[in-house]
């Protein structure tokens, strides 16, 4: 009888994940590079859950071999394979359609994300040629920090390798949207599930800028409010930085973010029509080169940047949006002189 009642507990929990279960008739490759990180392990371990995934490539320089071992347990439909350093990185990309870059050095306390440059940028351009080299046509999904830099930086080095498509480089500005929907929803009480606030400019400090008059469903915020949401949306990240106090930045809400855009991307890819998320990309929506705002992704990548939002913005947020221009323009150029140096 024991056995009996375990033998339908399993199954009913494995109906639960049915949906994870089934292999869809299109299913795409996905890479991780830098998959044994903070960020890189519990982001396998989400898009391992995908029922659009067919093999997730995970890239790293080390221990990587251990998390493809553990991940490829789950029974789920995607293949896990492991790729070990700089050897075996173009084989890892090889066939890819989405490759994620969460490669790279964290913040600890007191540091700015512009403080990792120095390193961080070495890395983005050595595994941007890969992906040149080898899977140009791939989405790429950049999170290594500073994103207002890295992202130019990608760019730089696509169109060097004479392969950089703008409608498939993104810069992954998901967390800032998903702490905007958080904390608004605590705010004001709302519907976790129905609260979403368009976040807009780059990832850093005052570039980040929550476009609250814009949040959905309709809210009405007191001047106090937005100063005191926007402000805890641009610090969230240190928020955290500080909390784990040297052992890193956000990792968890981080995957989850990025497992978020890497479905609305593969959903997008498998043809639906109705796919819109933040994004830092190539943009004509201001005088600064590269901008996030809502995008409509499809099959090509950004089909349309969605420039309703920057319209009848408040007086704060106006301002806001004058005031980042410099820092975010100088970050760009910033990744652009480095990476034209290395020519
Ligand atoms: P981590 O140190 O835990 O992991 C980084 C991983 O990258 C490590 O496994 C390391 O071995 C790997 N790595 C280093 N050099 C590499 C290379 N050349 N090729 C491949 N892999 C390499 O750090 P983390 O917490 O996962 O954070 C990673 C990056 O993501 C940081 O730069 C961080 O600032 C950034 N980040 C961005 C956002 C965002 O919203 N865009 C949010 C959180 C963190
Ligand atoms: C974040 O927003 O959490 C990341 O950019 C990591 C950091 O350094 O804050």
């Amino acid at each position: 009888a024991l056995r009996k009642s375990i033998i339908a507990k399993t199954a009913k929990q494995n109906h639960k994940f049915e949906y994870h279960l089934q292999p869809r008739a299109s299913a795409f490759k996905v890479a991780i590079l830098g998959a044994a990180g903070g960020i890189g392990q519990p982001l396998a371990l989400l898009i391992k859950m995908s029922p659009l995934v067919s093999a997730l490539h995970l890239y790293d320089i080390a221990n990587v071999k251990g998390v493809a071992a553990d991940l490829s347990h789950c029974n789920t439909p995607s293949e896990v394979l492991d790729f070990t350093g700089p050897a075996e990185l173009a084989k890892s990309l090889n066939g890819v359609d989405v490759v994620v870059i969460p490669a790279g050095v964290p913040r600890k306390p007191g540091m700015t994300r512009d403080d990792l440059f120095n390193i961080n940028a070495n890395i983005v351009r050595t595994l941007v040629e890969a992906v040149a080299d080898n899977c140009p046509d791939a989405f790429i999904h950049i999170i290594s920090n500073p994103v207002n830099s890295t992202v130019p930086i990608a760019a730089e080095v696509l169109k060097q390798k004479g392969v950089y498509n703008p409608k498939k480089l993104f810069g992954v500005t998901t967390l800032d949207v998903v702490r905007a929907n958080t904390f608004v929803a605590q705010k004001k009480n709302l519907k976790l599930i129905d609260v979403d606030v368009p976040v807009v400019g780059g990832h850093a400090g005052i570039t980040i800028l929550p476009l609250l008059s814009k949040t959905k469903p309709s809210v009405s915020f007191t001047d106090e409010e937005v100063e005191e949401l926007t402000v805890r949306i641009q610090n969230a990240g240190t928020e955290v930085v500080e909390a784990k106090a040297g052992a890193g930045s956000a990792t968890l809400s981080m995957a989850y973010a990025a497992a978020r855009f890497v479905e609305s991307s593969l959903r997008a890819l498998d043809g639906d029509s109705d796919v819109y998320e933040c994004s830092f990309v190539q943009s004509d929506l201001t005088e600064v080169p590269f901008f996030a705002s809502r995008v409509k992704l499809g099959r090509k990548g950004v089909e349309a940047i969605i420039s309703a939002d920057l319209q009848g913005l408040t007086e704060y947020e106006a301002k806001a949006l004058e005031a980042m221009k410099p820092e975010l323009k100088a970050s760009i150029d910033k990744g652009v002189a480095f990476a034209q140096k290395q020519m």
